[in-house]
C-alpha cells in the first residue's frame, strides 16, 4: 500500500516533496526501549492480568489527573459504556452527545438502551456548542457526553453549570485530552466521570486500553465492580458477607473489561513521558500554526484560551471561498506529495447505522459544513524538524496550486 502512494505521481507537478522517503501518516505511537523493557518484566512476573501492575497504574492516572478515583479498562469504549451504565443510563434516557467524535462517544449511550441526541459544535473551534446543548435539554435528558476535541477542553465551566441546574451528569470524553489542563486544572478531575483512551494514536498507548475517572467515590466504586463481572471480595458491599477466602460474590451485572498488567506496565512507562511527549506537541502545533496562518486557502482551529492543550490531532480546514477543488482533491494531492492525512469525523449520526434509526441530514448544520472541509495532517512526537518541515512544505505547494 505504501509503496503504491509513494510511486503516485505529483498531481500538483514538479517532485513529490516526499520523494524516496516513507509517507507520513496522521498519528502514531512512540515506544522506545524502556518501554518494551516494562513489558517484558511484566511478562516475567506471576501475574498477566488482576496483578499489581493495575494498582500502581490507577495511581499513576490519580497524579495526572487529580481525580480520587481512576479506573482503567480494556479501551475508550469500554470506558464510554462503564460511565453510562455508572449514571445509570437506560431506556426513555437521553443523553446529549457531540456530534464530531469517533462513534463510540454515542454508542456507549446506545448499549445502555438510552437515546443519543446530538448538539451542533462552534464553528471556531469544533467543540461542543453550549447554547446547542441547551436547545437540546428535555425532561427526558439525563447526561451530556463532551468531547475534547483534538485534546482542547471543552467549555467545562458553563457545561457543569448547565448541567447541575438541570440536574444532569457530565461525561467528559477526554480521550484526546489526557494532559490537558482547563483553567489550570487537569481534565479528569472536574466532570461527574472523564474517560480516556490508550490506542496507538493517543498522546501516551497500551496498545489498546481506556480509563474512567472521577472525584465521586458512589460513582468510583460502580465503575470499579461494572469493569470485573460485577464480582466483589469487598466485605461490605457484599449481600452475604463472609471472610472465606475463596468467597467473593456478584453484586451486579458487570462486564469483563479489564486490561491486562503488561499493558499497564507499558501505559506505567508511557505516562511518565506524558510531559514531554505534550511539550512536544504543543511545539509542532506552533510550527504549524506560524507556517499555515501564512496559507489563505486555510481556516485554522481556533485555540481555546482557557485550555492549555496536550494536542492529539492537527485539522486544516480548507476555505472553500479560496480553493478549486475538493477535500477529496486536495487529501489525494497530499497523499501524492507523501502525506497521508485523514478525516476526523463523520458526523456520527450520519453513518449508515445511525441513519436506519431515524438520523438525517440537518441535525447539526455547523458540524455538517464543518465536517466537508477538514483534514487531519501527521502529527505525533516522533514527527523530526524535517518530517514537519515537509508537511508544510507541501500543504503549501497544495494550497496554492489549487488557489482560487
Ligand atoms: C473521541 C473518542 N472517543 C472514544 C474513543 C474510543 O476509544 P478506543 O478506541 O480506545 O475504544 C476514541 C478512539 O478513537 C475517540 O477518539
Amino acid at each position: 500500500m505504501e509503496q503504491e502512494k509513494d510511486k503516485m505521481p505529483a498531481i500538483c507537478g514538479g517532485k513529490p516533496v516526499r520523494e524516496g522517503k516513507q509517507t507520513l501518516y496522521y498519528g502514531r505511537q512512540c515506544i522506545e526501549e524502556d518501554d518494551i523493557a516494562a513489558v517484558v518484566r511484566t511478562l516475567r512476573s506471576p501475574a498477566l492480568t488482576c496483578g499489581p501492575e493495575i494498582e500502581a497504574l490507577e495511581d499513576h492516572l490519580k497524579d495526572v489527573t487529580g481525580a480520587n478515583y481512576a479506573i482503567c479498562c480494556s479501551n475508550g469504549t469500554a470506558a464510554l459504556h462503564l460511565a453510562c451504565m455508572a449514571i445509570g443510563i437506560g431506556p426513555g434516557d437521553e443523553v446529549i452527545v457531540s456530534p464530531i467524535t469517533f462513534a463510540a462517544s454515542a454508542n456507549c449511550v446506545l448499549y445502555c438502551g438510552g437515546t443519543p441526541v446530538f448538539a451542533d459544535i462552534r464553528e471556531d473551534t469544533y467543540n461542543i456548542d453550549v447554547e446547542s446543548i441547551k436547545s437540546r435539554i428535555t425532561p427526558r435528558t439525563k447526561a451530556v457526553v463532551a468531547v475534547d476535541f483534538t485534546g482542547q477542553a471543552v467549555e467545562l465551566d458553563e457545561i457543569l453549570a448547565l448541567c447541575r441546574e438541570h440536574g444532569l451528569y457530565l461525561i467528559e470524553d477526554g480521550a484526546h485530552s489526557l494532559g490537558t489542563k482547563y483553567k489550570g486544572r487537569p481534565v479528569g478531575s472536574i466532570a461527574d466521570i472523564t474517560t480516556f483512551s490508550f490506542h496507538p494514536v493517543k498522546t501516551v498507548t497500551a496498545g489498546e486500553g481506556g480509563a474512567c475517572t472521577t472525584n465521586d467515590p458512589e460513582l468510583g466504586q460502580r465503575l470499579s465492580l461494572l469493569r470485573a463481572h460485577g464480582i466483589t471480595r469487598d466485605m461490605t458491599v457484599m449481600k452475604h458477607p463472609t471472610d472465606d477466602p475463596w468467597y467473593n460474590e456478584q453484586v451486579m451485572l458487570g462486564y469483563n473489561y479489564r486490561m491486562t498488567d503488561f499493558q499497564a506496565s507499558l501505559l506505567i512507562s508511557q505516562l511518565k513521558k506524558l510531559r514531554r511527549f505534550s511539550d512536544a506537541r504543543k511545539a509542532i502545533r506552533a510550527k504549524y500554526d506560524a507556517a499555515f496562518e501564512e496559507i489563505p486557502q486555510l481556516i485554522l482551529q481556533k485555540t481555546i484560551p482557557e485550555s492549555d492543550t496536550t494536542q492529539h490531532l492537527y485539522i486544516l480546514r480548507l476555505d472553500p471561498e479560496k480553493v478549486r477543488c475538493t477535500r477529496r482533491e486536495f487529501f489525494d494531492a497530499l497523499c501524492a506529495e507523501g502525506i497521508h492525512p485523514q478525516v476526523h469525523y463523520l458526523p456520527v449520526y450520519l453513518h449508515s447505522y445511525y441513519e436506519s434509526l431515524g438520523h438525517k441530514k440537518g441535525e447539526c448544520p455547523v458540524a455538517e459544513k464543518v465536517y466537508e472541509n477538514i483534514l487531519s495532517i501527521p502529527f505525533y512526537p516522533a514527527l523530526t524538524e524535517e518530517d514537519t518541515d515537509d508537511v508544510i512544505r507541501a500543504v503549501r505547494k497544495v494550497a496554492q496550486f489549487y488557489a482560487k
